[in-house]
């Protein structure tokens, strides 16, 4: 069981949930599962309204999952993603800090998960 913590200027506290395995989606969809407002508009990578930073909570913490190619080139627009760090993630298995919310699933491990509230503003 992963405990997946969310935090953000908009919530009035910080709100840890537990993700249990087999019933894992996307960081988005357990956010709107716990009626915490992850802004999201197109929720296939485009838009990055979902933007998250994303930190472990474990010493050995999640392994890089995949990017998207929508993903990709939207973290890369909005300088969120550069060549190291894609590079990092692709080579070395090292998660990169940022994420949309609605492109990652979630890991079996203790996360922290944070956003502004702001549509695509970390
Ligand atoms: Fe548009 Fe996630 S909702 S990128």
């Amino acid at each position: 069981m992963a405990t997946v913590t969310f935090s953000s200027p908009i919530l009035p506290k910080d709100i840890s949930v537990y993700a249990v395995a087999g019933d894992r989606g996307t960081l988005l969809a357990l956010a709107r599962k716990n009626d915490i407002p992850i802004p999201c508009q197109c929720q296939d990578g485009q838009c990055g309204s979902c933007l998250v930073k994303i930190t472990a909570l474990d010493p050995n913490g999640p392994k890089a999952q995949a990017l998207t190619e929508h993903e990709k080139i939207t973290l890369s627009v909005n300088g969120k993603l550069s060549k190291e760090i894609l590079a990092k993630a692709e080579v070395e298995d090292i998660p990169p800090p940022y994420r949309l919310a609605c492109q990652v699933w979630v890991p079996d491990a203790n996360i922290l998960v944070e956003f502004s509230g702001e549509p695509g503003v970390e």
